[in-house]
Order: structure tokens, then sequence, then C-alpha cells
């Protein structure tokens, strides 16, 4: 068994995998169900100082993902502190107390949430494309907390990398990324209304369409500070989290696959991680951050696509999808031609067998 344990900004996580903040953690006794489902620390929904009232219907499942449009809890944060924070300590393990969202917002809560939080997750997510409020909200819960204060960034217009740059300076001890994108527009043409309700029909998308952009700014985010980065979008198996942790992550966190699928995918994740680990040869989940972030080689990206003949079993998908015709099945066998093959790569991740390989080049003797 591999050590899946990571340090984050001074807490110890029994391994990677945490529940991000949503449905999932909507109050304490949820908050015990991802325990029990084997998260390794965990995330409560974000509370402001007022109740949310979302409009409905605010969630609803598309193709590859989530679109919702809730807001943060719907619970005032007087049941928070009186009695679901409560419920929730006690597990034995680190909980990141979700906070939004201005600066008087959190000089207000941090105080009141701070007997039950190991560290702070600010949302930044309703407080516009400046950096100015949030790094007066960073202020705020620096001025009020002695935790670790974490930062989650929305995937807004906004310049990301620059956003965790003033974060960092500002004094955060760690970068969430991210949370969801939007706003998105999904229409159910049975009844010709958007799925969800509000004054524009406008969600949030989450789950597997997410995953690319978050790992794409995950990578940029590690790139650019010091402080370290937990990665959310679109993790639902272990090699989801595989992706964040070499894109730079230090832990991911899931929400919408924990919503389709149960509490108990916290600690299917972290197995399937674990056993990645053990199979690919890596003694801890540790070990993992940051491996996919130096620029590709030359000569890799000089390379050129291959058939392994064992695994190929001439299916043609590969074939059919080549831009180049440049894929022809022979006896059960795909025969590439080099000469019309253009290197652009789509056969390697189109074949589900494994059995098209991306060779790079020979080095020169
Ligand atoms: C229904 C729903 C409610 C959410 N509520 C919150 C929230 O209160 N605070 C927050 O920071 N993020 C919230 N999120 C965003 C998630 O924490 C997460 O960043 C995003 O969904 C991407 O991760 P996923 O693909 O694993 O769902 C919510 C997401 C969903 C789907």
């Amino acid at each position: 068994m591999a050590n899946l344990s990571v340090e984050i900004a001074g807490i110890r996580f029994a391994n990677p995998v945490m529940p991000a903040a949503g449905p999932p953690v909507r109050d304490g006794k949820a908050i015990l169900r991802c325990a029990a489902g084997g998260a390794g620390g965990l995330v409560s929904k974000t509370i402001s100082t007022r109740a949310a009232t979302p409009p409905t219907p605010n969630i609803a499942e598309i193709p590859h993902g989530m679109v919702n449009t809730e807001l943060w809890s719907e619970l005032p944060p007087e049941q928070w502190i009186d009695h679901e924070y409560a419920l929730a300590s006690g597990t034995g393990l680190p909980l990141i107390v979700s906070l939004g969202y201005s600066a008087e917002d959190i000089a207000s809560l941090a105080p009141r949430i701070r007997p039950f939080a190991d560290a702070v997750e600010l949302s930044t997510h309703y407080i516009g494309e400046d950096a100015g409020p949030m790094i007066a909200a960073i202020g705020a819960a620096k001025a009020a907390l002695d935790v670790p204060v974490f930062v989650k960034l929305s995937p807004l217009g906004r310049e990301m990398v620059r956003a965790a740059e003033e974060a960092e300076v500002a004094g955060a001890d760690g970068i969430v990324a991210i949370n969801s994108f939007g706003p998105v527009l999904a229409i159910d043409p049975k009844t010709r209304m958007p799925y969800l309700g509000g004054s524009d029909g406008y969600g949030w998308l989450s789950g597997p369409a997410l995953k690319p952009l978050a790992i794409r700014c995950v990578r940029d985010i590690a790139r650019a500070v010091h402080i370290p980065v937990i990665g959310v979008g679109g993790v639902g198996h272990g090699i989801d989290a595989v992706e964040m942790l070499m894109a730079g992550a230090s832990a991911v966190q899931v929400c919408t696959a924990a919503m389709l699928h149960g509490p108990g995918v916290f600690g299917k994740i972290a197995r399937e991680l674990d056993t990645w680990l053990d199979e690919h040869g890596y003694a801890s989940a540790a070990e993992l951050r940051g491996l996919a972030n130096p620029a590709m080689p030359a000569a890799w990206a000089a390379g050129k696509p291959v058939v392994a003949e064992g695994p190929c079993n001439g299916c043609d998908l590969c074939a059919s999808a080549c831009p180049y015709d440049a894929i022809e099945v022979v006896e059960k066998l795909a025969v590439i031609d080099l000469a019309a093959c253009a290197r652009c790569g789509l056969c390697v991740t189109r074949c589900r067998r494994g059995a098209i390989e991306w060779v790079p080049e020979e080095p020169v003797a």
C-alpha cells in the first residue's frame, strides 16, 4: 500500500480526497456521511451572513456533467454555529469551513466559526472579478483567525494566475481551484424550458466536462505560486486524482461525483489512487505532485503513433476517426501510413485498448 497522506499548510490529511463545498456537505449529518465514506478531510457548505434562497429548480444532470444554480447554504449561519459544525467535528478529520463573501461577511463570521475550523476556505464566487474584494476578504480572515486561510477561485473571465498570485501576496495559505464554470445554459427540448429556474435559466457547470479546464487552471496556478493548491473539477475516479496531483495539486475535492454516486465515492477514489500508485511504482501520493509540469520535450513533440500488435483487435475505431485517412485495418490490425499521418495524435486516445502509443523521436546518436 502506498502512503496516501498529504500535508497542506501544516494540516495532515489521511488521504488527499475530500468533499468540495456543495450538497454532499450541506449540514452536519451529511458531513459525517462523507467521513464514513472514506474522505481524508472535510469541507463544509459555504455559509454567509444570511441563509440563501436559490431559485428552483436548481440542479440538473446533463451529459458529462451537471448544471446548478444553487447559491450558498440555505441554513442560517446561527444553525451552523449552534449545531451543524459541532456534529461535524469529532470525526478526527480536519474540517475546512467554507465562508463567503465580502470582507464584512468574513469579519462577522470568522470569529464565530473559529472553534470548529482547522482551516477556512473563502469562496470568491459572488464578489466580482476585481482582486480588491478578494484581498479584503483574505485580510479580514487573517485578522480574525489563527488557522490557514485558503481561497477558492472561480473560473471567471479574470486571469486565474494573477488572482492566485494576488491571493498569495495578500496572505492566503493555499488556493482551491476551481469553482463551477459559467454562466452556462442547458435547455430541455421536451418542455422548451431551461432545466434551471431563475430569471434567465443560467447555471454553473461541474463534473467531468469541467475537468480539463480545472486541470489547466491547477497547473497554471501551481507553476505560479508557492502555496499549495487543492484541485477541484470533474474528479470521480482515482485516475482523475492522479491527473490533478500531476498537474500540481496537493489534494483533490469532489462534489458532482459524490452527489451522483454517494459519499462512498471518496474512499473509492482513494483506493483507486492507491492501486494506481502501487501498479506504477510510486510509494506515496505526494510524489505525484507537479510531475506533469515540465515543458514537453522536443523529442516527445516530434514523435509518432505506433500500433502494438498484441492489444490491437482491428476494431476500426482509429481508422474511421483518422482525419488524414492515414490508418487502414489490414487482417485485424491497424496499419498507420506515416507518409499520410499528420501526427495529430487522435488515434492514441481514440483506441479503447491502449494499442496505439505515442513514441518519442529516437535521440540522434
Ligand atoms: C449543486 C452544487 C452546489 C455547489 N455549492 C457550492 C458552494 O456552496 N460553495 C462553493 O465554493 N462551491 C460550490 N459548488 C462548487 C463545487 O464545490 C465544485 O467547485 C465544482 O462543482 C467542481 O467540482 P465537481 O466537478 O467535483 O463538482 C457547488 C457545486 C454544485 C454542483
